[in-house]
């Protein structure tokens, strides 16, 4: 395990129960790593007020304070950039982020996503599950890439669909996974590395270079 513990900015959008499941966490040393920043792109939600509860900084990128969707973004990068963050983890952060900051922390941004990809990616990931008709979904985390939820898949948890299920009660369902899903390879990231060769990852170092 490293001496020091990973270094996590987390990026929300709402209430923020799977950073409060990473903040609990990191109260661990033995987590190896710790939250040292919180972002989001909207004022006044939940997820920033569980930071400022855990004495953790916050900072907002809000969209419509920028010119276009690129400056928003290079705003972002050098905000999340100037707390030296080695992992970036979006949970429940609801936009994408774009080329310049992807160019600047790509490889080290992990995303959750409330289905098992690569089914349903988008924004309603559990609506779109139970409209389906599946009777098994979950949740994934993933390296971020340029696309929507398609990046190298690092976890998956799977809840099922119940019948009595609405969108609500299976979102819940799959959060409760999510979060542990989140918690345990967020930890293992830190304390153990990441490998991704192609479309597959693991959990461990990288090989030395010959
Ligand atoms: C999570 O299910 C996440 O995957 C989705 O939105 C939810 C956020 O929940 N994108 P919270 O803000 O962590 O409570």
């Amino acid at each position: 395990m490293p001496a020091t513990p990973a270094r996590l900015v987390v990026l929300v959008s709402g209430s923020g129960t799977n950073l409060q499941a990473l903040l609990d966490a990191a109260a661990d040393p033995a987590y190896g790593a710790r939250v040292v920043a919180v972002g989001a792109d909207r004022d006044g939600v939940e997820g920033l007020r569980r930071a400022d509860r855990a004495g953790v900084p916050t900072f907002v990128e809000r969209l419509g304070d920028h010119a276009d969707r690129p400056a928003w973004d290079a705003a972002l990068a050098h905000a999340v950039a100037a707390h030296r963050p080695d992992w970036v983890v979006l949970a429940g952060f609801m936009k994408l982020v774009g080329h310049e900051f992807l160019d600047r922390f790509g490889g080290r941004v992990v995303n959750t996503h409330p289905a098992l990809s690569p089914s349903f990616p988008g924004m309603h990931g559990a609506a779109d599950a139970l409209a389906y008709g599946v009777k098994l979904t979950g949740a994934t985390l993933f390296v971020v890439d340029a696309g929507v939820d398609t990046g190298v898949i690092v976890a998956q948890t799977a809840v099922p669909v119940l019948e009595t299920d609405d969108t609500d009660a299976l979102h819940e369902r799959i959060k409760t996974a999510e979060r542990a899903m989140l918690v345990d390879a967020v930890g293992r990231i830190a304390r153990e590395g990441l490998v991704v060769e192609g479309r597959r990852a693991r959990f461990g170092p990288a090989a030395p270079v010959h």
